[in-house]
């Protein structure tokens, strides 16, 4: 057993550390993402869908991370080289790491447009009455407009980097412990609302009724990308959380509670939009900008709606805040434990190479046209949509198979449970023989599968 490295810092207690995991997990990826992938993929197939892999394939590959990282109690190169030695597995930590740096290079633009709304939502921009086509071309000229939107992106950044420097349990935990909770609150109350609007059958219809003629290859993969990338897996996120933390923790406990609140929090956010967006009579399957458009309509409906719009906003841009420290601790962590390099001064270049990354996207929602995407544009998708979709949904899953066939077949369910157990008080548990017959073969086979029908069909998005 490798013992805990006091250096390294530590999550204090069971609470915060089940705090800081779900404050990486919820974030924009359930607000977000969740919604507008939902609406693009016809509803309540891609939600029965995206429920079955969070438990197959989500809850699975969580406990192999935190395994891994406890474990090891090392950043996800160095975890990978202590667990097996002289191999290439720790390429799949190296594959983390760069995944990690790309994702944050588009979440940390639509992280900006949060704090932009936010600006909005204090000085009252919300008009009475403000209906969804207003509403949407409020959106556009904020993503639109070039300074607006690397500006907002630099600040979000510069967040980022702020609280990354001074390392976890002080920056990390200090910040999920009062506003997580805060959050969920919110999202109860805004819930309330959206059901009692006219079009909340409507909306809940969409949501929930499972169509089996919607299932096609793009809906199944989108449902597993979404499902892992609202659970920060498939590139050693969990791996570098599962690290910092003490042994005396409940591993099991943690990914079934963490799980559960970041799935949870994902329905309601589709309680809240979809009702709002029937009511407003507006598209569903209207892409990437959904929530900044559906969110104003629904404040208006309210008593004290701009108190509301200030507090959801907030709410937001730190639960986004929560993700993207995740994002970079593990790009730092690396540095810091391989290399030797000190902290803050990684967490601030790497942050800026993260930020001059960042630019094309948040320069591809209307501002350089030749980025934008389909007509009159090289690409076929936004560049922050092809980054989402490229290291969001195909670079986390092809993360998820390795780690699973690495637990699965290299390190072994077996050392893996005896990590688990630490903590557990318990010796032998029913679920034990469930979850290796989930991490050795359903995790693998269901990814393969789906990658050769991906392959197969040519639908890759
Ligand atoms: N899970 C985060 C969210 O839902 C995003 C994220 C993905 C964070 C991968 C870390 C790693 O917003």
């Amino acid at each position: 057993m490798i013992p805990e490295n006091q250096q390294r810092g530590n999550f204090g207690g069971k609470v915060g550390f089940i705090l800081a995991a779900a404050g990486s997990a919820i974030g924009l990826g359930n607000i977000w993402r969740f919604p507008y992938t939902a609406g693009e993929h016809g509803g309540g197939a891609f939600v029965l869908v995206y429920l079955a892999f969070v438990v197959l394939v989500g809850i699975p590959v969580l406990l192999a991370e935190l395994s891994i990282g406890r474990a090891s109690q090392r950043n996800p190169v160095g975890a990978f080289r202590v667990l097996a030695p002289r191999t290439w597995w720790p390429a799949v930590g190296a594959l983390g790491v760069v995944t990690g740096f790309a994702i944050l290079a588009f979440y940390s633009v639509v992280a900006g447009w949060t704090v932009g709304y936010l600006v909005k939502a204090m000085r009252g921009d919300f008009a009475a009455g403000i209906t969804a086509s207003e509403s949407a071309a409020q959106f556009q000229a904020l993503i639109g407009n070039p300074g607006l939107a690397i500006a907002l992106t630099a600040v979000f950044m510069v967040l980022t980097v702020g609280v990354i420097q001074f390392g976890v349990g002080e920056g990390i935990e200090r910040f999920s412990k009062v506003l997580m909770p805060a959050f969920f609150v919110l999202l109860l109350l805004l819930a309330g609302r959206s059901l009692t609007l006219p079009g909340a059958g409507a909306g809940l219809r969409f949501l929930f009724h499972f169509d089996p003629s919607q299932l096609t290859i793009p809906v199944i993969m989108g449902a597993l990308g979404q499902a892992l990338f609202s659970l920060s897996l498939g590139m050693g996120c969990m791996i570098t959380y599962g690290s910092y933390l003490p042994r005396r923790e409940n591993l099991p406990f943690a990914a079934v509670s963490v799980a559960f609140f970041d799935t949870l929090i994902a329905l309601l956010a589709g309680i809240i939009i979809f009702p709002a967006l029937f009511t407003a009579g507006a598209d569903p399957a209207g892409g990437a900008g959904l929530v900044f458009i559906a969110m104003p309509t629904v404040f208006d409906s309210l008593p004290a709606g701009q108190l509301f719009a200030v507090a959801f906003y907030a709410l937001l841009a730190i639960a986004a805040l929560t993700s993207t420290i995740s994002l970079l601790e593990v790009v730092v962590a690396y540095f810091v434990d391989e290399k030797g390099w000190p902290r803050a001064a990684v967490a601030w270049g790497i942050g800026f190479l993260c930020f001059l990354l960042a630019i094309p996207s948040a320069l591809s929602q209307g501002a350089v046209p030749a980025l934008s995407g389909g007509e009159g544009s090289l690409l076929p998708l936004s560049f922050l949509d092809l980054n989402n979709i490229l290291f969001g949904n195909y670079g986390l899953t092809f993360g998820s198979l390795l780690i699973s066939l690495f637990v699965g077949w290299k390190w072994g369910t077996r050392a893996a449970l005896e990590e688990m157990k630490r903590g557990a008080g318990t010796d032998r548990a029913w679920w034990h023989a469930a979850w290796a017959f989930l991490v050795r073969f359903v995790c693998p086979v269901a990814i393969v599968l789906i990658f050769v029908f991906i392959l197969w069909t040519g639908e890759y998005f």
